[in-house]
């Protein structure tokens, strides 16, 4: 048996599969992400309106941004709002590090293998298969967080929490894809035979989801989400604010009804 953690389970599955297929179907989930973002930018027009906002902000600004200022803006929200998630707090804010970070050293690690390691015969560095599977471990603890306990409408709206939606598609598919990856690794490294090649087609199946569904999943924030920041952040610095009243700098008077029930903010 092969210690699972420190074993590149491509290595092993080039022994039936051959690598080219591996990378090929890599290239094809990448094309998927490109033309489900694009159809989706179509579709809601959300990057029109977004540039189209933008330059009508622009009109009622109260002071221009220079360049170096407008760099330290974009530097500033790369390595607060896009690095740490700092749009989020508390235990949503760890759930999401958890599953963003573990989902990028799982995508970075499985191109490395697939493209370097993946013939019977390679000699694979032990820290990728396990930066992989830790990257898996991550999605599963961050986004079975989320999934359980932090949702808005199981948190706030106490639905159950196997209730699922459309919404949902995005989150599930990336726990789901993360959860049959490491079973089928773990069935690979203890050589149960047809158990690990059942795993390794549901494996498959949650990427075509995952990927497949970006048109109508919430995959896309990705890119979005870093653009929406720095746009806000320089519409604050330029005075524009998106066309947005100032915060009141008045003392807070919400009456005493407000503290019937403690707000919960996402
Ligand atoms: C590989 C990159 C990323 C992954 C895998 C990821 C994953 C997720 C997942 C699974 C959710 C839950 C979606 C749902 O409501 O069902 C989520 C929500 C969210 N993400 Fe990301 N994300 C990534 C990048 C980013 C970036 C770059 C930002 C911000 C700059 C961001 C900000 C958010 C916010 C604000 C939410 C809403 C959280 C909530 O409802 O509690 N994400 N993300």
């Amino acid at each position: 048996m092969n210690f699972m953690i420190t074993s590149n389970p491509f290595s092993e599955l080039s022994q039936f599969v051959p690598s080219i297929a591996m990378q090929l179907f890599v290239i094809t989930m990448i094309i998927l992400v490109v033309v489900g973002t694009l159809f989706d930018m179509i579709h809601k027009k959300n990057v029109k309106y977004f540039f189209e906002n933008a330059q009508k902000a622009k009109k009622s600004a109260s002071r221009s941004v220079n360049t170096g200022e407008k760099i330290s803006i974009v530097f500033n929200t790369v390595t607060s709002d896009v690095l740490t998630t700092s749009e989020l707090d508390g235990k949503r804010r760890i759930a999401h590090l958890l599953g963003m970070y573990g989902t990028i050293i799982f995508w970075i690690t499985s191109v490395i293998m697939i493209f370097c390691y993946s013939t019977p015969s390679s000699v694979t560095p032990s820290f990728l298969p396990l930066l992989w599977h830790l990257g898996a471990i991550m999605t599963c603890l961050g986004g079975y967080w989320f999934w359980f306990f932090l949702r808005v409408d199981v948190a706030a709206e106490a639905n159950p929490w196997y209730r699922v939606v459309k919404a949902d598609l995005f989150v599930l598919s990336l726990v789901v894809t993360a959860t049959f990856g490491l079973v089928w690794s773990y069935l690979q490294a203890v050589n149960v035979s047809g158990w690990d090649t059942l795993f390794l087609v549901l494996f498959i199946i949650s990427n075509l989801v995952l990927f497949g569904g970006v048109y109508w999943s919430k995959f896309a924030h990705m890119f979005y989400k870093p653009g929406a920041a720095i746009q806000k952040k320089l519409a604050e610095a330029d005075g524009s604010r998106d066309n947005l009243p100032a915060p009141s700098d008045k003392p807070k008077q919400f009456g005493l009804g407000i503290k019937r029930e403690e707000p919960k903010h996402y």
